[in-house]
């Protein structure tokens, strides 16, 4: 049994537990704000997100800026990126008076952690996480060392708020791994400090793209939730297809009628296979209006709290201030117990 197919096992009592006491669990999870978040993004993580904070548990959303730099030069776009994923998070229904949206950049003492935390593990166990692996062939470049600690800077966002549940999909499942790791030898090693946090997988497919391709910004194959109604015809009109009347459920032989037939059933909640039939004999050209009328109206709520949220002067910056300054507190606690824990309560006075 692979980990994924492990800790998915664990789902239906962990539900329990969480549901029998929601205050005994804290939440913490988060994205590289690297593009627009898409359609993907709703279904994988964010609509999950919004169902824990219902459900009462204390949830921190981490926008992880200094990630963007672990397999890219540059940072560019990041501050909109920033911005536009916290206007999504507010229309998706996170409530800022529950849930709290942070940056890397602006929590210093969580940044701090990273200094013991690296101690705790070797190299080798660096350079055997496959995500990193996988991250590292992908980037094309020289392995930065930002690229091979970032697990480590990972732990540190989700122990410096003693995070003891983390949603995320399955290639973050390694760094769940070494948190837990990590937390385990530092109170083995100083004082019991952290608690060990457990990984939280849903079982929602991943959504592919409109080619059926990884749904990704970079291959223009991504309904991103900010896009207007229009934007979104236009780029399902621009979907490769085929010419076969009869539309059917296919996806390696009909990657972009398979993709387009994926984001429609997301969307209206039911199969691929239904929204088939449904087109039928129709061709592209059915698939692609019943898809774009799908998509639309499943995101009109969306897009128009959306709008009108963007419309409130100072609102992000707002919800961003609010989130750093209760991170930042926190943050500041948790170094001074490791402080105090490492013999070096000295810095805290
Ligand atoms: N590595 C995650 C991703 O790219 C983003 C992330 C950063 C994260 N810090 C986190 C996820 C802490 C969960 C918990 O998807």
């Amino acid at each position: 049994m692979d980990s994924f197919t492990a800790t998915a096992a664990r789902m239906p009592s962990l539900e329990r537990r969480i549901a029998d006491d929601p205050s005994g669990f804290r939440i913490l999870t988060g994205e590289r704000p690297t593009g627009a978040l898409h359609l993907g993004h709703h279904f994988g993580t964010i609509r999950e997100r919004v169902r824990l904070q219902e459900l009462g548990v204390e949830t921190f959303v981490i926008l992880a800026d200094y990630q963007v730099i672990t397999d890219r030069d540059a940072s560019d776009g990041v501050a909109a990126n920033v911005r536009s994923a916290i206007l999504d998070y507010l229309a998706a229904g996170l409530d800022p008076e529950r849930t709290t949206i942070f940056t890397h950049s602006a929590v210093p003492e969580l940044n701090q952690l990273l200094l013991p935390f690296l101690s705790l593990v070797s190299e080798a166990e660096l350079h055997r996480n496959p995500t990193v692996k996988a991250e590292h062939a992908a980037s094309g470049r020289a392995l930065s060392g930002l690229l091979l600690t970032y697990p480590v800077h990972q732990a540190a966002d989700i122990l410096f708020c003693k995070g003891t549940l983390v949603p995320v999909g399955k290639d973050n499942l390694p760094h769940v791994e070494i948190t837990r790791l990590i937390a385990r030898r530092f109170n083995e090693r100083y004082a019991e400090v952290f608690p060990e946090p457990e990984a939280l997988v849903t079982e929602t497919p991943e959504l592919p793209g409109l080619d059926g391709r990884k749904m990704s910004k970079s291959y223009g194959n991504a309904i991103s939730l900010s896009m207007t109604a229009d934007e979104t015809a236009a780029l399902i009109r621009r979907t490769p297809t085929d010419s076969e009347r009869l539309i059917t459920f296919d996806p390696e032989r009909r990657p972009g009628v398979s993709g387009l037939l994926q984001a429609a059933a997301a969307c209206l909640g039911t199969t691929p296979e239904r929204v088939a039939e449904e087109v039928g004999a129709a061709g592209s050209s059915g698939l692609k209006t019943l898809a774009t009328e799908a998509v639309n109206g499943f995101l009109a709520g969306h897009r128009s709290r959306r709008a009108e949220l963007a419309q409130e002067p100072g609102l992000v910056d707002d919800v961003l201030r609010r989130g750093n300054a209760r991170a930042r507190s926190i943050a500041d606690a948790t170094l001074r117990e490791v402080r105090s824990a490492m013999g070096m309560g000295y810095a805290n006075v």
